[in-house]
């Protein structure tokens, strides 16, 4: 099978099997924008799309990088004897082509979900064996961006469902890009670089710090598979919603940024709060996340309490610079220590040091320097080449 034997030569050939990879020309660095789920679920309606691209350009959101308007599961309403996927109805009763043209005028892109199944994960109509025609209507719509999900799989394997929607988008000449969202089950780190611009490593994420914590980590281990042009997805974000404390929303912002995910924001933003607001806009913090070296950040170092454990998570950047977190997963106040050997850089060489957040330099070292973090926070620095 086609995506089996390319797989093999990614292990043995890169080169001659490039051919058989994803090769659209997205996602050369981690895709921004909003996602409809982690917040409204099945209770979407165009409304709340319309005001969610006018609040994207009014809130300052887009010009901070946010550009994809994502549409998730619960838009797709029936399909019709020809085999064509039509919107539900009620709660789209224009249809998705205007909310496309809409976001496209405001300079912004427009996303959709389906599934690579029977059905969606909340029962609506899914792509498996419609890949053609949900590919020619989303391209005829104007869509720029398709996150496809995994239920009612009917245990197909996804090596063989998920390239055949990659090769219908591609068949569409629209630029599509392709998030696949297979949970990580069948490792898809391993196989996906080939097949889409983002994979999911994990189940679903939830507004709590255990949820967090999990996706990162899972999402750790396939670090070395990233790179520009296909990221590991460890979920969309939890910034915004009821569950994570101020900290802890940074702290996931932190790790998004630094591990290169996808920065897909999922809360309501019609209702923003300015410290959300600040948040998400970080600038220094995004320009880690969209570097152009693409390389993942990972954990580099790590040591576990009874109650808790502190990290040190690092990854070069394009310029030479090195990006690095200091993680306290405790609820007690931790000192965490940076060192240059664990951080990839040379003992005895002195480096400036700056703090992303507060956007100041903090001094030079010639060794390493050490950070003292609050329960469930991270300080999260910039160490200059
Ligand atoms: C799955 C996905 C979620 C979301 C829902 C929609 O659970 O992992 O991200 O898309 O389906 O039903």
């Amino acid at each position: 099978m086609k995506v089996g034997v390319a797989a093999v030569c990614v292990a043995l050939l890169v080169a001659v099997c490039s051919v058989e990879a994803l090769n659209n020309g997205l996602g050369k660095t981690p895709q921004m924008g909003w996602n409809s789920w982690n917040y409204f679920a099945c209770n979407l309606n165009e409304q709340i799309v319309n005001e969610t691209i006018d609040n994207l350009i009014s809130s300052g959101l887009a010009a901070a990088g946010y550009r994809y308007v994502n549409m998730d599961d619960c838009w797709a309403g029936w399909r019709d004897d020809a085999g064509f996927i039509h919107p539900d109805n009620k709660t789209f009763p224009n249809g998705v082509r205007p909310l496309a043209d809409k976001a496209h005028s405001k300079g912004l892109l427009f996303g959709l979900y389906s599934d690579a199944g029977e059905k969606t994960c909340a029962g609506r109509p899914g792509s498996l064996n419609y890949e053609k025609n949900d590919a020619y209507t989303y391209a005829s719509w104007g869509v720029d961006y398709l996150k496809y999900d995994n239920c009612y799989n009917d245990n197909i394997s996804p090596l063989t469902r998920y390239p055949i929607m990659r090769d219908a988008l591609n068949a569409t000449n629209r630029k599509i890009f392709y998030s696949m969202c297979e949970w990580g089950v069948d490792n898809p780190a391993t196989w996906a670089p080939l097949v889409g611009n983002s994979w999911r490593t994990t189940g679903d994420i939830s507004a709590h710090w255990a949820s967090v914590m999990s996706r990162i980590d899972l999402n750790d281990e396939w670090w070395k598979y990233a790179g520009p042009g296909g990221f590991n997805d460890p979920d969309m974000l939890e910034v915004g919603n009821k569950g994570l404390t101020h900290t802890e929303q940074k702290s996931h912002f932190s790790l998004w940024a630094l591990a290169k995910a996808p920065l897909l924001i999922g809360c309501d933003i019609r209702n923003l709060s300015r410290e959300v607001f600040e948040i998400l806009t970080a600038p220094e913090v995004i320009a880690i996340n969209q570097d152009p070296l693409g390389v993942q950040g990972h954990k580099v170092w790590n040591k576990t309490f009874a109650d808790g454990a502190i990290d040190v998570w690092a990854g070069p950047l394009a310029n030479g610079d090195v990006a690095v977190i200091t993680l306290n997963r405790a609820s007690v106040q931790a000192v965490i220590p940076v060192t240059w050997s664990v951080v990839g850089l040379k003992p005895g060489s002195w480096h400036a040091v700056r703090d992303v957040w507060a956007r100041k330099d903090i001094g030079h070292y010639n060794n390493g320097f050490t950070t003292t973090v609050e329960p469930h926070g991270v300080f999260f620095a910039r160490i200059r080449a």
